[in-house]
Formats: C-alpha cells, structure tokens, sequence
C-alpha cells in the first residue's frame, strides 16, 4: 500500500528505473531465506500459474514423450502441460484418486516410464490436503532423466522446505494462500542444475540481462533464475509478500508447521466429537494443515460454508463436496473451538 501511494503520488519520481530494476529483489531474498537457497535460485512472477506456463515451454517436452501428474491437482498444475502436450503431441498421463480423493504415490511413480519427461504434482493437494513426498517423486523422476516440477501453492509457507535437498528441479508458489501475500504476485525456485538449459515460455524486455540497454535486435538471458523475469509486475505486491514472508522466516518455519499442525489436530478432534468424516490423509507422512471433512449426508458444504462466515464469521472453503479447514500462523486453538462450536450449531 506505501507503494501504491507513492506511485499514485509521484509517479515515476517515487519509483524510477534503478527502483523497477531491483524491484524483484526483496522478494528474491526473503524466498531465498524461505526456502534455503541461493537468491540466484529464485525468481519472482505475478501468479503461479503464469510461471508454471512460462516453465512449461520451456522444458517443451516432445512428441511421443509424457508428462506425469495427479487426477486430484488444482488444474494449473495440469493445464500449462496440458497446452504443451497438445502442441508437440507429448502425452499427460494423471494418477487417479480414490472416493477419499486420495492418491496412492505407487500409481503416479507407475506411470513414469523412460518416455518421462516431466513428474510434476501440488506438493499438498488443495482439496484434500495430501502431501507428497518430494524426495520420493524426485528419485523415481531423475532414474529416468525426467525432472521434478512442484506446484507449492498449497504448501510453501506452512510446510518447512530446504529447496536445494528437496530433489524438486522446479517449485513454484502463489502468494496469496500460505504466504499471505495479496493477488498479484508469485515465487519459483529454479535448481541450478536445470536453470541454464530453460529457455523460458514468455519472455520481454526484462529478459535481458541488462534490462535497460533496450535493443531489440539481439537478448542474452541471465545466468540464474531470474531468466524467467520478463515484464513489469505489480511490484507492491511483490513487496508485500517479501514483508510477509520475512514475517513467516522470523517466527520460523518449523514453529509455523507445528502451530499449524497442532491447530488441524484440534479440528480433527472437533470433527471426531461432531461425528464427522475426515477425507484428509492423517499419517504424519502424508498429512498437512488443510483438514476436509466430509459432511453428513444431505447437509451442502457450500452452504454450510456461506453459513459460517456469514452468521459465525468464520471463512473456510467448500471444495470438492467437502468443507476444508486451513488453520495457519493467525489462528489460534481458541478460534478452532468457534468453528466446531458453529459446526455443531449449524448441523443441529
Ligand atoms: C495448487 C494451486 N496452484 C495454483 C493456484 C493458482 O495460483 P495463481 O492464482 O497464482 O495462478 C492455486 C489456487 O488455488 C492452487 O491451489
């Protein structure tokens, strides 16, 4: 908001080209310091879905070759690959899910063969909270020369990541759900290992390296991440997100985790006392802080949804026929008792 201020304010007198320059740079560093990796290793975007299609072309993957992911993903993990496939005539081949919206990690590593190109997954399924085991997909990708692309949009912020150990070649993250950044900005982590074979899918005057020598007749692209920086964004947002992610880093991701661990835990105790149904995996391994419960029969999960925030002022999400519940760093257990208190109300 300062930012948008001063803009509004001065123009390009309160943010000038040395400003827009560096203007991914705070973001860049506070994802770094997130995440465990080199500020090289970052790069900042507008949306996840925009960096994952700028990731898509250019990894390209060619004809006869397949792409390997989940049934159960948000569909911008899917659709950037889904584009591409269709351009080249590579294949995308999705594990299934089960009626608990569960996918067994065995069926999506069943699908890569040497045809594999690309594994990619939402580290944490956004409907049922499903966690995978990156180092696992990350194995089974590189045998077969394949890289690992991660949607961790529904993870980064409340799940602890060291990115350089991960096995991920690729994480890309929104900044609006556990990051709590506004609309308008985005986070990818690009390996080294993979950086400078990527030819990004969108490019722009920000592409090259030195993006005030304007001429349009020849690009040398960055040796880092920020290759995949090629226009201008809302740099407030971007500057948001860095102050809200420096905020996430100085309580400490794993004090983050545990809080929102120890929340969920309180919803899934709220939900046995109510009765009801619990869809999200609840083994620590496969676990994370999103909790769906299913419904009694006959009772809509959209409509207790609108009833909880608009008579208890509570906002959860109705997503796929289930009510899921996102405790993070701003709640507090006295808050996960209102909701299972309104639950009961509602459903009696
Ligand atoms: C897993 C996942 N990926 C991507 C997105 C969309 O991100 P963006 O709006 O930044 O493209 C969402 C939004 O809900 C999501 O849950």
């Amino acid at each position: 908001m300062e930012w948008s201020d001063a803009l509004a304010r001065g123009g390009a007198a309160e943010f000038d080209g040395e400003a827009e320059k560096n203007g991914m740079m705070p973001l860049r560093r506070a994802t770094a310091r997130l995440l465990s990796c080199e500020v090289e290793n970052v790069c900042v975007g507008s949306s996840a879905t925009e960096l994952l299609c700028s990731v898509a072309w250019a990894v390209s993957p060619p004809k006869g070759s397949n792409i390997v992911s989940t049934k159960a993903s948000f569909p911008s993990t899917v659709y950037p690959w889904t584009r591409v496939a269709d351009a080249n005539g590579a294949e995308v081949r999705l594990a299934d899910y089960n009626s608990g919206l569960y996918t067994e990690p065995d069926d999506i590593l069943s699908l890569i063969d040497q045809d594999t190109v690309v594994v990619t997954v939402s580290h944490v399924e956004f409907s049922s909270g499903q966690r995978y085991d990156l180092r696992r997909l990350a194995n089974a990708a590189h045998s077969v020369g394949a890289i690992l692309v991660v949607d961790a949009t529904q993870s980064m912020g409340m799940v602890p990541i060291d990115a350089p150990n991960s096995g991920a070649d690729v994480i890309v993250s929104s900044g609006y759900k556990w990051l709590r950044g506004t609309y308008g900005a985005a986070v990818g982590y690009i390996s080294p290992s993979v950086c400078s074979d990527m030819y990004p899918g969108l490019l722009g005057f920000r592409s090259h390296d030195d993006i005030w020598d304007l001429r349009a007749e020849r690009m040398t692209l960055p040796e880092d991440a920020s290759r995949f920086e090629y226009t201008t964004i809302h740099f407030g947002a971007a500057l948001g997100l860095a102050r809200a992610i420096d905020e996430i880093c100085d309580f400490g991701t794993q004090e983050v985790w545990e809080h929102d661990l120890k929340l969920a835990d309180l919803v899934i105790e709220g939900a046995n006392r109510l009765g009801l149904n619990i869809v999200s995996p609840m083994s620590e391994r496969e676990r994370s802080a999103i909790v769906s419960l299913r419904m009694p029969a006959g009772v809509s999960s959209e409509i207790i949804s609108r009833r909880l925030q608009e008579e208890h002022s509570i906002l959860v999400t109705s997503r796929a026929g289930l009510l899921r519940v996102s405790p993070h760093m701003d709640n507090t257990p006295e808050e996960v008792e209102m909701l299972i208190q309104a639950l009961n109300t509602l459903l009696s």
